[in-house]
């Protein structure tokens, strides 16, 4: 299998930019994101506690998570049901990076991250896939953007779906995430030695999407 990890922090466009380079390609996307955010919808739910590494221990062990692809759509199921519409909120966002940092947490998601890439020729994003997941992947790409690019992105997808926000409260999730995520002892979020830097600060969609495709396509 030809395997494609892109890793970067919150906000840099890794999902959609991903998503057109599967298409172009013909791979599957594999949103690693959003399997840890439906295990944050679940402690929201249960009222666990995303502080208290032992309860949500305790709680992944409630958890069945699996992944579905439908007409290049993941579908992620949590226990059985298809949580896509509830996991995009700020409150998810926050619960989601708090408690990544456990090493429960990302147990329960390796395997199935791993799998996942042995079956498909796949296009995976996250924090960690480059670096741990899949150390391997045929091409590693490093997709950043500064803070005020991401935050006014994020921004704008809040007022286009009619969502009331505030751009500051936006920035300073972003800071804060991106430390948490950067931070921690487990998998952290950093460049792989043999990633490519791209910085799409100054990019449209459409030149991230031509520049990753054509290192795909170098290396293929
Ligand atoms: O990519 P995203 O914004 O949906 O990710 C949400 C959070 O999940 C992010 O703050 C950190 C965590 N995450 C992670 O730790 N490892 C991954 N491979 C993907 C996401």
């Amino acid at each position: 299998m030809f395997n494609i990890a892109i890793d970067g922090p919150a906000g840099a466009g890794k999902s959609t930019i991903a998503k057109l380079v599967a298409k172009k390609l013909g791979f599957v996307y594999v949103d690693t994101g959003s399997m840890y955010r439906a295990m944050a919808l679940y402690c929201i739910r249960n009222g666990v506690d995303k502080s208290d590494e032992e309860a949500v221990s305790l709680a992944c062990k409630e958890m069945d998570i699996v992944v579905k692809y439908e007409d290049g759509i993941q579908l992620v199921l949590l226990n059985g049901e298809v949580v896509n519409d509830y996991i995009r909120t700020e409150e998810v966002s926050h619960v989601t990076s708090s408690i990544a940092v456990y090493e429960s947490v990302r147990e329960k998601l390796l395997n199935l991250q791993r799998e996942l890439a042995k079956e498909y020729n796949v296009i995976m994003d996250g924090r960690d896939i480059g670096t741990n997941v899949l150390k391997d992947a045929d091409v590693k790409i490093y997709l950043t953007a500064s803070v005020d690019t991401r935050a006014k992105r994020r921004f704008l997808e809040h007022i286009e779906k009619g969502e009331e926000c505030d751009i500051e409260e936006i920035k300073q999730d972003i800071i804060d995430r991106d430390y948490r995520d950067m931070n921690r002892k487990i998998a952290p979020l950093k460049q792989a030695d043999d990633a490519i830097l791209v910085d799409s600060s100054e990019m449209s969609i459409d030149e991230v999407v031509d520049t990753i495709v054509s290192i795909v396509n170098d290396k293929m």
